[in-house]
Formats: structure tokens, sequence, C-alpha cells
């Protein structure tokens, strides 16, 4: 496989080369499914939970015993939008297996047999159907379940984005889609999700169908003893140099949240000549570069905020983390209204996923939109 031209990537898997860590996740996601239990992800988004996942079904284990399939459902908002994303990623992935690989595929899941058409030009079989096509998508779902249990190997189905089934206007999805997995004996399951309150309340409430029914893993940051070598170590491949401290001071100002990091890095290794040192101004020259490049993002993102948002969204990225949110002394101190508009403010500001919280401790959710918010409001930041 041909290297790519900057090693720190930013966008999907590349191969495990590049791939920093994760070592102790990996192993225990592929143990669990492995012996025919289940698993929730959960962490922040950016934090690294698709790219786990697509190093997991890389493992030569995994590779040679399984067939894998990974389903992001973040944008679907419909059982029959799920079905299709399903259906059309097993398509895509059983396709370059051959002719015969497709036919079963659509002799068992009989109800998607309109969506095979050939290419007029190509002649080759394609997956299309429109989403209103899908008239019975729970019974679609299960000939897909059918199909899958059929199959030469067993599978390991990742759904990702797993929290936004909770929001599908169909009744009892979370039932039906729990019966349909627990009769499948061959194929194993992963749910990943950013939104961890959705994710808690779908697999850790009692009364919900998925409760306990997957082992939990939490994804944090990648340490920083794991991740300093691996930054070194792509430098050094090319003859670059980058000093611990300032590997160190990215680190700490992102508190290891994998995206921003490899955002970074990457923009880093890009400016450092070969031969050359990356220096920490260097690092602050390329943040504030990057924090500019998203400006008008960051803009129209307030334009469409209302004020009483903003006033709290200004003083959580002022103070960059804050417990004491409804608390009088803070209201006071900070000008803000009653604690119960702030409250219904910070909800709104949650639901939008511009902040977020851990343990009631609220925080900006996008990092570089933190920082941003600082510098034009608050005392700005420095590395
Ligand atoms: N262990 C890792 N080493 C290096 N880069 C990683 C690692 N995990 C994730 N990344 C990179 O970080 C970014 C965010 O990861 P992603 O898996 O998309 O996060 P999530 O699914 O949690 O939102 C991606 O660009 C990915 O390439
Ligand atoms: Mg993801």
């Amino acid at each position: 496989m041909k290297a790519p031209n900057n090693p720190f990537i930013t966008g999907g898997y590349f191969s495990a080369a590049y791939f920093c860590d994760r070592v102790q996740e990996s192993s225990e996601i592929i143990r669990t499914l492995t012996n025919g239990n289940n698993m929730v992800l959960i962490s922040p988004r950016r934090m690294g939970k698709t790219g786990l996942i697509e190093h997991c079904f890389h493992q030569k284990e995994v590779v040679t015993n399984y067939h894998t399939f990974l389903v992001d459902i973040y944008a679907t908002s419909s059982l029959r939008e799920f079905v299709f994303k399903l259906g059309k990623e097993l398509f895509d992935t059983l396709k370059p297996k051959g002719k015969h690989f497709v036919d079963n595929f659509f002799s068992v899941i009989s109800s998607l047999r309109p969506a095979f058409k050939l290419d007029p030009y190509t002649g080759a079989a394609t997956f299309d159907i429109g989403i209103g096509e899908i008239h019975e998508a729970e019974f679609t779902l299960e000939e897909i379940f059918k199909y899958l249990e059929s199959y030469d190997k067993p599978s390991i189905v990742a759904i990702d984005e797993f929290q936004q089934i909770s929001r599908y206007p169909e009744k009892n999805i979370e039932a039906t889609l729990r019966t349909l997995i627990q009769k499948c004996k061959k194929s194993n399951f992963i749910f990943a999700g950013s939104q961890r309150h959705l994710m808690h309340n779908i697999f850790f409430s009692s009364s919900r169908p998925f409760y306990q029914s997957a082992s939990l893993l939490q994804l944090a940051a990648i340490h920083e003893a794991e991740y300093l070598p691996f930054v070194r170590k792509h430098f050094q491949h090319n003859k670059k140099e980058i000093d611990e401290e300032t590997i160190l001071e990215i680190y700490r100002l992102f508190e290891g949240h994998t995206w921003y990091l490899q955002q970074i890095f990457n923009e880093l290794y890009s400016v450092t000549e070969p031969d050359g040192t990356c220096t920490l101004e260097m690092a602050d020259k390329a943040l504030r570069n990057k924090l500019y490049a998203y400006r008008p993002l960051f803009q129209s993102t307030l334009n469409l905020l209302p004020e009483r948002q903003k006033e709290i969204l200004y003083v959580i990225a002022k103070e960059g983390k804050v417990s004491q949110i409804t608390s009088g002394s803070f209201n006071k101190r900070h000008g803000l209204p009653s604690p119960s508009s702030v409250q219904t403010s910070v909800k709104q500001l949650m639901d939008k996923d511009i902040l977020t919280s851990e343990n009631k401790v609220y925080s900006v959710y996008d990092r570089f939109f933190g920082l941003w918010l600082k510098d034009e409001f608050g005392t700005g930041w420095k590395i």
C-alpha cells in the first residue's frame, strides 16, 4: 500500500501504521465479539470510535473469520432509512465478491429485489431504490438479518451513531430491533454513539429493550505516553524534528482529543521542512490559522443563536469548564439571568451539540470553537 502524503490522518482509517495505540481497546472489542457478545462503544465525537472499529475490522483474526459491516446512521431519521443504509452497506460489501453473492442477496432479501438494477453502460449490478419504495421496513430488516444468518461466515455489524434510533418516529423501534438482533446466532453487533445520555438511556435504563444487552466500552483519550512517541516517530521517519514540549503543550491544550491533535500535527508536519524542527511558535501560528479558517462557520453558528444562549456560551467559553452553572453566585458574578433561565439556555445549547457536559461540568463541545470564542470574548489562550 502506498504511504499517505501526510502520516497524520484526519479522516477515516488508513492502516495500523498510522493508527496510534488502542491496543487494549481493540483486544477488548475483539474478545467480546468473538465470544458471542455485543458491544456498546461511547465517547464524545471525534475521539476515535469509528477509527477504532475500522482498526478492529482490519485485524487478521477478524478478517479471516468474519464478514464485517460498518453502517453510519447519523443522517437517518426513520427505520426505513436505517434499512436502506444497512441494505446498501451489505450490497456494497458483497458486490466485489461476485455475481453469486449478489444473486443470493436478492434472492434471500426478496423485498429489496426492486433495488436490483443493471448499470446501462457497464452492465454491473447496482443497488438503486428510493427510500419510499421500502414499504415494510421491519419485514425487510428481518430478511436482512436472515440473510446474515445464512451466510458462510459469521458477521460483525457495527452501527455507528446508534443513538439516532431514539429519534425515529416509528413506534417500538428499540423493541423491534432488539428482538431481531437477539434472534441472530451468527452475527454480533457493535453499537457506537457520541451522545452519552441517549446511549446510556438505550442500554442502561431497566425499562428499555436493549437494557444490559451489550458490554460497555467508554473510549477515553489516547494516553500522552502513547501519543508522544507516535508523533515523534512519524516526524523522524521523514527527517523532521519536533520537541517533546511542543507535542505535550498541544496534547494538553486539547486534553488528548484525537481529531484535534491529528488536525494540528497534520498541519505541523506539512509546514516543517525536511531536516527542520517544528517549534512552539509554529504550533501557535498553525492553530491560529486553523481557527481563522473556521471563522465564517463559527460566526454563522453564533448568528443563529438567541442572545440568551450566546450570553451563557461566552461565559462557559471564557472559563473553559463550568460546574456551578445554576448557582446564584455564579450567575451574579457573570451578570447572568435567573438560574432557571440559564438552565433552559444550557439545555438548548446541549441539544444543538454546542455545549457538552461530563459529570455536570459544562464545556464547549467543539474545541476549536471553544478556543476561538475564548479569543473573541475572553482573555485568549496560549500554547
Ligand atoms: N488511534 C488513532 N490514531 C490516530 N488517529 C486516529 C486514531 N483514532 C482516530 N483517529 C483520527 O481521529 C479522527 C476522529 O476519529 P473518529 O474515529 O472519526 O472519531 P469518532 O468516530 O469518535 O467521532 C479521524 O480523523 C481519525 O482518523
Ligand atoms: Mg464516528
